[in-house]
């Protein structure tokens, strides 16, 4: 399957919200119950992109959408603000053949070049898949949260992985450049 990633627009809300819907109804991904709507998705991306983070997706030569990923504020106040987390969701029909991994692999170089020092993955429901496409980039296993959801008639676990974007913690940030200036 061939494809390419760009940049998220408006226009592919729908897609995304459709998307979403289904990792939220059959997933564990994501630890919420209903399935936002098309003006929630669309407020949630508004509000990803004003603050200046990556929002991508990767769409097949046919012109169907794959999947998306974004980058946002892990915790917001803002000694946090170095620091972002990461979001991947893809079609069922999509997954396992690679295109989770490029849509990480981009959203990584985005993050470093706008200078974020570190990425966190917060992965609910200890998915394998998403331990596996955030192992296979060269994250590193930080922790484990215990008994973090109630979802499907079960208890989840949530992993943290992690991963150091340019210089990480080696150098103190440039204050002056974004996203410093948040
Ligand atoms: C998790 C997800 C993003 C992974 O993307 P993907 O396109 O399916 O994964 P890829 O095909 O890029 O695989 C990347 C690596 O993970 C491995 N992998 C993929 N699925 C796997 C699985 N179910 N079990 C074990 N390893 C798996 C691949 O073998 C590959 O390893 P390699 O690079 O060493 O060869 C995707 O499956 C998905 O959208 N799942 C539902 C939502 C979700 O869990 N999102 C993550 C939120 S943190």
């Amino acid at each position: 399957m061939t494809f390419s990633i760009r940049d998220a627009t408006t226009a592919d809300l729908a897609a995304i919200t459709e998307i979403y819907r289904d990792s939220v109804l059959n997933g564990t991904a994501s630890y919420e119950i209903a399935p936002p709507d098309l003006p929630e998705m669309t407020s949630r991306q508004a509000g990803i992109l004003e603050k200046g983070y990556p929002y991508i997706v990767a769409e097949a030569d046919d012109g169907s959408l794959l999947g998306y990923a974004y980058a946002s504020a892990f915790r917001t106040r803002p000694a946090y603000r170095w620091l972002v987390e990461d979001s991947i969701y893809l079609a069922p029909e999509a997954r396992g053949r690679g295109v989770g991994k490029a849509l990480l692999k981009e959203l990584l170089t985005r993050c470093e070049t706008l200078g974020f020092r570190q990425m966190v993955a917060v992965i609910g429901g200890a998915s394998p898949a998403s331990i596996a496409v955030h192992k296979s980039l060269g994250f590193e296993m930080t922790g484990t949260l215990k008994g973090t959801g109630f979802k499907h008639g079960k208890w989840l676990d949530t992993v943290l992985m992690q991963i150091a974007l340019g210089e990480g913690k080696e150098t103190d940030p440039d204050l002056s450049a974004y996203p410093g200036t948040l």
